[in-house]
């Protein structure tokens, strides 16, 4: 009898049709269909990957079918693998919750989850956005789980607005000044939407300062020296803040900085790379693809500097080039092991109407000069890198 593995049946790009041929994968094919170990199309939307003890651990939103797929029905699913190529069904990493009171009851938004480990406290910490049942995008919260293993369970612990009763490190003056505060509904209403200048006249960040900063999309960066930020889209979206975690990664600290402010950023993915920090995002427009925004800072709290659009090429499948991030949106960016300087930029294809069809656009970064580049590849492999004397790639 042939394993699972053995079983996995080939596809043809973009399409669900299966052919018989048994064979595991040696390539990446942004944009198609990617099936794990069971052949099915893998469910990790918006996700993150851990490396942990020689295996990857990818994370990342389980859809369901049709526009209730946008909502969180299932949890938080992850996927193993040691070549990057090859994705074994781990389960449900994050399971919702059945009580309707729960704080992530089934139906509620539970996106871009991100997992990293803390080797002091030998545990796994899992950050996402959560929005609580039935109230769309307004509670803008971090939800915080933990467990033992990589995989799970994790124990849902809390959720949290950003520190509370605390300014920002780059606060001003005026911004502290009550009498400038956005405190009416007719005020803070007012701050929806994308960029515009009439934005700037109503201070949202102190009308949270009580209950703290709002949190949508968001990551988490580890550094070398161990300290966690976390890094999330605030201000109604249209300022990015980046905060010190506590050593323990469970809870924020206090000390935070807001980043291009009113500059309308999401979907952050960082990273560092010869002591330099990239960060890609995008602009605000929902599900619908933007241009993907660059920028790169010598620390972690910035100063932040906006150096243009990484992308370069189209995407066959849609006729979509950097303008509309090649139809996808920015999630993480992997540092691949056994290489000096090999990251890859992970994106989502998201599908709105039929979330499950979500697909992945994983391209390899190229540093070059100030920046990087994302070249388009209708396929590829960890080949484009070059290897690490006695790595193991
Ligand atoms: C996107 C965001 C997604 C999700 C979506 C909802 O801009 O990046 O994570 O929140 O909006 O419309």
């Amino acid at each position: 009898m042939q394993s699972e593995h053995q079983n996995r049946m080939s596809y043809d790009r973009g399409s669900n049709a299966r052919s018989a041929e048994v064979s595991s994968l040696s390539s990446f094919e942004p944009g198609a269909i990617w099936r794990d170990d069971n052949g099915v199309h893998i469910n990790a939307h918006g996700g993150g990957v851990l490396f942990h003890e020689g295996v990857y651990y990818w994370f990342g939103e389980h859809k369901i079918e049709g526009v209730d797929g946008n909502r969180a029905q299932v949890g938080v699913h992850v996927y193993s693998s040691t070549d990057l190529y090859n994705w074994t069904d781990r389960g449900i990493s994050l399971a919702v919750s059945g009580d309707p009171d729960s704080e992530i009851a089934k139906g509620c938004i539970i996106e871009r989850p991100k997992v990293v480990y803390n080797s002091k406290t030998a545990k796994f910490v899992m950050w996402f956005h959560l929005e609580f049942k039935g109230k769309g995008y307004g509670s803008a919260r971090a939800g915080i789980a933990m467990a033992d293993k990589p995989v799970g369970p994790y124990m849902f612990l809390r959720s949290i607005r950003a520190n509370a009763g605390h300014w920002p490190l780059n606060v001003t003056a005026d911004q502290m000044e009550p009498g400038l505060i956005a405190r009416t509904k007719e005020e803070k209403d007012q701050f929806v939407g994308g960029p515009s200048s009439k934005h700037s006249q109503y201070n949202i960040l102190g009308a949270h300062f009580e209950e703290g900063q709002m949190v949508r999309d968001m990551t988490i960066f580890v550094d070398d020296d161990g300290k966690a930020y976390h890094i999330y889209a605030s201000e109604h979206n249209s300022t990015l803040q980046i905060s010190l975690l506590t050593d323990d990664y469970l809870d924020c600290t206090g000390k935070y900085v807001r980043v291009f402010p009113l500059c309308w950023m999401e979907a952050p993915a960082v990273c560092k790379r010869s002591g330099r920090y990239y960060l890609i995002a995008s602009g605000c427009t929902g599900w619908a693809p933007n241009a993907a925004r660059l920028a790169v800072a010598e620390s972690i709290f910035g100063p932040w500097m906006e150096i243009g659009n990484p992308c370069i090429g189209i995407n066959p499948g849609n006729n979509l080039g950097p303008e509309k991030t090649f139809g996808a949106q920015s999630t993480f960016i992997l540092k691949v092991q056994g290489f000096d300087d090999a990251f890859i930029a992970l994106f989502d294809i998201w599908s709105p109407h039929d979330a499950i069809d979500g697909r992945y656009v994983w391209l390899p970064v190229e540093f070059c000069g100030e920046g990087m580049r994302i070249k388009w590849m209708d396929k590829w492999g960890l080949s484009v890198f070059s290897a690490k004397a006695g790595g193991n790639a």
